[in-house]
């Protein structure tokens, strides 16, 4: 089975083919962080009409790529949310009339469901159970993923996800956006040691999370340091430094517990800040002296893309009796809690 995935719910217009039998075949992005960089930050109507304007020549180059027609498209399967409304409207809209035209079933996929999975189109990819680390832009959870749509909610952050922090933080010391990988690019120049910032709820035992309080503590270390404007390059670095730190050590010590708790040894980690570097060499470090190993997706498919859509759309599609109607309407759900998707 072919399935056309299509991922409009942000600033990344993502398309891709997967076949269930071939796996993944073809996949184009464009991204908008140029357009939005000059605003600070995504401006919802700039994103929607920019979906508009790529997603039918991604399709196009998508097919391309894979030597395809669209009447070889088995079905198409789209994010339905969470997201901006508008942006979310685009990639839906083109999935259902595309599919009417070609008389295809549609899927709507949950957003972080496409991340939660996207570790299993790497080589080697984790087996069922596992415990998944979410932290993108929105979310910051620890999962535990039983199987295609049997997700149990370990514990979340209670205030910013972990992108955001590091937005917010990177925006604090004129970073610009997105702020992600700029801070972590700048935090490889710091020096080690020279500022420490808090863990918050590193020891709560739980595994909730909080990462609003580190934003306004880099707040108070800039203003201690003449303020943002002020600050020289070394002395930005620095604090970029601490700010990683700080949030790499809480994220790495709360995937540990989970895996404690739970008595698993894999671990997923997904979602855009999984590219972070940092995180990377610290969680594969850590999980080693447990014998636990930690999968990745590969780098592009860690921030938002249309593969993974493409992927749980093939995933749940396959694993259902009969495949979905084909009935033309569609409903998309910018807020969408993940404990609340369809089971498989
Ligand atoms: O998953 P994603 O592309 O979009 C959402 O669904 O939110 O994640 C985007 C987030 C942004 O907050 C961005 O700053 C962060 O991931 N990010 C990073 C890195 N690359 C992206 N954060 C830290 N280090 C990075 N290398
Ligand atoms: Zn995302």
């Amino acid at each position: 089975m072919l399935v056309l995935g299509i991922e409009t719910s942000c600033d990344e217009t993502g398309i891709a083919l997967y076949d269930t039998e071939q796996g993944l075949i073809a996949h184009t992005l464009y991204s908008q962080v140029k357009m939005h960089a000059d605003y600070g930050g995504v401006v919802p109507e700039l994103a929607s009409r920019d979906h508009i304007r790529r997603v039918l020549p991604l399709i196009k180059q998508a097919l391309a790529q894979a030597n395809l027609r669209l009447d070889d498209i088995d079905a198409i399967a789209y994010t339905r949310g969470p997201g901006l409304a508008g942006a979310l409207l685009v990639g839906a809209s083109v999935a259902v009339s595309l599919a009417f035209a070609l008389d295809k079933p549609t899927i709507g996929i949950h957003h972080l469901e496409g991340h939660l999975l996207s570790p299993l189109l790497a080589t080697p990819a984790p087996v069922f159970p596992f415990i998944a680390l979410l932290v993108s832009g929105g979310h910051s959870q620890l999962m535990e993923v039983d199987s295609i749509g049997q997700y149990k909610l370990l514990g979340e952050t209670l205030d910013d996800a972990a992108g955001e922090a590091f937005d917010k933080t990177a925006k604090l010391l004129g970073l610009g956006y997105p702020g992600g990988p700029a801070l972590s690019k700048l935090a490889d120049q710091g020096t080690p040691g020279r500022f420490t910032l808090p863990r918050p709820m590193l020891n709560s035992g739980d595994l909730e999370m909080s990462f609003s309080g580190l934003k306004t503590a880099v707040l108070t270390l800039t203003r201690q340091n003449g303020g943002a404007t002020l600050l020289d390059d070394q002395t930005k670095a620095d604090i970029a430094h601490a700010f990683q730190a700080a949030i790499v050590d809480v994220l790495v010590g709360k995937s540990l517990a989970a895996l404690d708790q739970t008595g698993h040894r894999q671990l997923v980690v997904a979602g855009g800040v999984g590219a972070n570097r940092q995180l990377r060499e610290s969680l594969s470090r850590e999980a080693a002296k447990r014998r636990a190993t930690v999968f990745y997706p590969p780098l592009e498919f860690c921030t938002d893309n249309g593969a993974m859509i493409a992927f749980a759309g093939a995933m749940r599609l396959k694993a259902m009796k009969a495949l979905p109607q084909k009935n033309g309407s569609f409903t998309v759900q910018p807020r969408w809690d993940l404990q609340e998707i369809d089971k498989v």
